[in-house]
């Protein structure tokens, strides 16, 4: 399973990559607009330190505005790939970006069959936001399970990233669904890390050592 991680924050993603948690980055406008800088710079920034997939999402909502964007982020940087809102648009969109050699990652999921018209399109990554489902008393992780169900019924390439990712049982749930990645924040990441019996048993070896002769 490929952990990505969700943020622009540069010291975040460094500190993920550092722990080898950064297989790819995903970006969003609302994430952006919390570094109060640049998108081109960010996004160049962050591809120096992940060589993995790094999603740039497009902010335009119809079709040539949309390839404008997707054309200009993917000549930034190879490894970058551009994120499309599924609207009938970004289908569009993803349909002449997989024409053109640019890598996509379909985004703002909430069903399965719009998942299956992503991957009809050619998306490279779908992205169902499990936590934002979880928030309207929907099952995110139900949507991610038919999804993986009819991807492998009709052998579609379109990997699964789990998206919107709040908690680690969200990430245990996917890993156990067999989901090819999970985009999480650095907290997520870190609470993935936590047991109160690996912290109690780390203090008493470190007390137990203070007893050693040296
Ligand atoms: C990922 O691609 C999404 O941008 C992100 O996971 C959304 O998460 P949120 O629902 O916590 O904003």
């Amino acid at each position: 399973m490929k952990f990505f991680i969700d943020t622009a924050d540069i010291k975040d993603i460094r500190e993920a990559a550092a722990m080898g948690l950064a297989d790819g980055v995903t970006t969003n406008p609302s994430l952006v607009a919390k570094t109060g800088r640049k998108f081109r710079d960010v996004l160049v920034e962050i591809c120096d330190i992940v060589k993995g997939p790094v999603s740039a999402e497009v902010t335009a909502v119809k079709h040539d505005e949309m390839m404008k964007e997707a054309r200009e982020y993917a000549a930034l940087r190879k490894n970058i790939v551009v994120k499309i809102p599924l609207i009938p648009e970004g289908l569009k969109a993803v349909r002449t970006c997989k024409e053109e050699g640019i890598k996509t990652n379909v985004t703002l999921c909430f069903t399965a069959t719009q998942a299956l018209l992503a991957a009809k399109a050619g998306a490279s990554y779908i992205s169902p936001f499990v936590g934002r489902l979880d928030d309207i008393s929907t099952d995110g992780m139900q949507v991610v399970e038919e999804i993986l169900e009819i991807y492998n019924n009709y052998g579609f390439e379109t990997e699964v990233l789990v998206a919107s990712v709040r908690h680690p049982i969200h990430v245990q749930q996917a890993a156990r669904l067999g989901a090819h990645i999970a985009t999480c924040p650095l907290s997520v990441l870190i609470q993935l890390s936590k047991h109160p019996l690996t912290d109690s048993g780390l203090a008493k070896f470190l007390s137990d050592w203070e007893k050693v002769p040296k």
